[in-house]
């Protein structure tokens, strides 16, 4: 018999927990394992290789753990690693299992948000180079424009904390300005990077009213909550005894004092080395 288990989610670090707490939200009975690889955080300005290579450790070790279902709530993940992986890994190390991103609900929503069909992407150095958004947004709503503005300071200020000062709203302003400028109809900006959410103050502080600002985490769990209902042969195999456990690649301490910070609770989390 298949033995229940957890819904895995990853990310490089933090950020993933923005896209946890709206899941833990949407579902409250589910069991949650959240992975974050802090120790090697950022992966935004890390090569497409890299980024597979540490993905596909995570995604191992979930499967280890006995998760059936991974949500990489990452999207420079999504962006470099998830295709090779569904593609190329999960049909040779485990094809009954899945493993779902974080880009491709947002860019079918998108279209939802926008009056004037000229979005913003903001995200990290590697998530822009690849045109992810661009192009699955195109595929989805070829009328929208997309701008698109890398931030590559913005993970470095969440993981070391420091988005809460002069300096970091220097970084968080010079990248909406920038955004901003490239489009003058744009209505509507996606954070597209899981960590941006924990910004949100600093980020609305240089955001024009009229410009919606769009995290992804509800979105995520609106869309895994309808891919479980079509797929009731693997809701079956999640555990639903409303348990989140925490594992972190850093020391775990710092790890669960940063994120009770972000998930307005305490948490308890462990040491996890991936190789
Ligand atoms: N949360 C990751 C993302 O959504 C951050 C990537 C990084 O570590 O640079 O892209």
């Amino acid at each position: 018999m298949i033995k229940k288990a957890p819904i895995g989610v990853f990310d490089s670090g933090y950020g993933g927990l923005t896209v946890l707490s709206e899941l833990r939200k949407a579902m409250p009975d589910n069991d949650f394992i959240y992975l974050g690889d802090n120790a090697r955080a950022p992966y935004g300005t890390r090569s497409f290789d890299v980024v597979y290579e540490y993905t596909l450790q995570a995604v191992k070790s979930l499967f280890d753990q006995g998760c059936h279902l991974i949500i990489l709530a990452c999207n420079t993940a999504s962006a470099k690693a998830l295709r090779t992986i569904q593609q190329n890994d999960l049909p040779k190390i485990a094809p009954e299992k899945r493993v779902l991103g974080v880009i491709r609900p947002c860019a079918e929503m998108i279209d939802t948000f926008s009056t004037t069909k000229h979005i913003g992407v903001l995200g990290t150095s590697g998530t822009v180079k690849s045109e992810s958004y661009v192009l699955e947004i195109e595929k989805l709503h070829p009328h929208i424009t997309v701008s698109q503005e890398a931030c590559p300071m913005w993970v470095p200020l969440v993981e070391d904390n420091e988005f809460n000062t002069p300096g970091g709203e220097f970084f968080i302003r010079q990248n909406i300005e920038s955004v901003l400028s490239k489009d003058s109809e744009l209505d509507t900006l996606i954070l597209g990077c899981t960590h941006y959410p924990i910004l949100l103050e600093q980020i609305r502080k240089f955001v024009p009213n009229s410009v919606k600002v769009i995290a992804q985490g509800e979105i995520v769990a609106k869309k895994l909550a309808e891919y479980l209902k079509r797929h009731l042969d693997m809701a079956d195999k999640c555990s639903m005894n409303g348990i989140t456990m925490y594992y972190t690649t850093e020391n775990p301490r710092s790890f669960e004092e940063k994120a009770s910070l972000f998930l307005d609770e305490k948490i308890v989390a462990e040491h996890l080395d991936l190789k």
